[in-house]
């Protein structure tokens, strides 16, 4: 793992998970000032991006370590895991986030299905429409890597919000907890 003297130099050779050809140029002029989209960077821990996903679920307790190896595994297989962040440039703090899976399969002749997964926005955040960016920008990455179709999972109360974004409910939900 590299090691950095300062803060300038690990920003300054900061990783991001992918290319920036996978953010829409559409989602980022359709921000508000102060908002800016990125894919996941390797700082994004000191940037509060693990306390935004806990509006969603339980993150556990992380290290620098345990955010490093998962970023390295994500980094590694990135035409898998896209994980966008929209920042608030006024604070340096990640505001929202949300993850596509682009899942490979047999059927429909080695077809993409794209997986959405993990959307949070800061409880200071919501209601600007970060939510419906970030969807916007994880269909773009969809179209952008040829899936064929994207879906997801989501509470009963969320579904107004997905119809918003475009997605029309679709047979049923099974979950096995281990
Ligand atoms: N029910 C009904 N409508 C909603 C809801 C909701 N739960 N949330 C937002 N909307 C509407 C808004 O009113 C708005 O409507 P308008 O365009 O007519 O004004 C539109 O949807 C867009 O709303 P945004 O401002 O983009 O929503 P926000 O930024 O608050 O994000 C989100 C919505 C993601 C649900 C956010 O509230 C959140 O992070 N909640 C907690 C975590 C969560 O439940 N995440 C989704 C998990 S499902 C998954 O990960 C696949």
């Amino acid at each position: 793992m590299l090691n950095f003297n300062t803060e300038y130099e690990s920003i300054l050779f900061e990783d991001s998970l992918f290319e920036d050809k996978y953010l829409s140029p559409e989602v980022q002029a359709n921000l508000h000032e102060g908002y800016k989209l990125y894919p996941l960077r390797s700082n994004d821990f000191e940037r509060g991006y693990l306390d935004v996903l806990s509006v969603l679920t339980e993150v556990g307790a992380h290290s620098i370590d345990t955010w490093n190896t998962q970023f390295q595994f994500m980094k590694k297989h990135n035409d898998t895991y896209f994980t966008i962040t929209i920042m608030d440039e006024t604070t340096n703090r990640v505001a929202a986030t949300g993850t596509i899976l682009i899942e490979h399969k047999f059927v429909h002749k080695n077809g993409l299905v794209g997986h959405i997964e993990d959307i949070a926005v800061d409880s200071s955040h919501q209601g600007k429409k970060l939510g419906i960016r970030i969807i916007e920008a994880l269909k773009f990455i969809g179209q952008a890597t040829g899936c064929y179709k994207v879906i997801l999972d989501c509470a009963i109360k969320n579904i107004p919000f997905y119809e918003k974004c475009g997605f029309s409910p679709k047979e049923s939900q099974m979950a096995w907890y281990i």
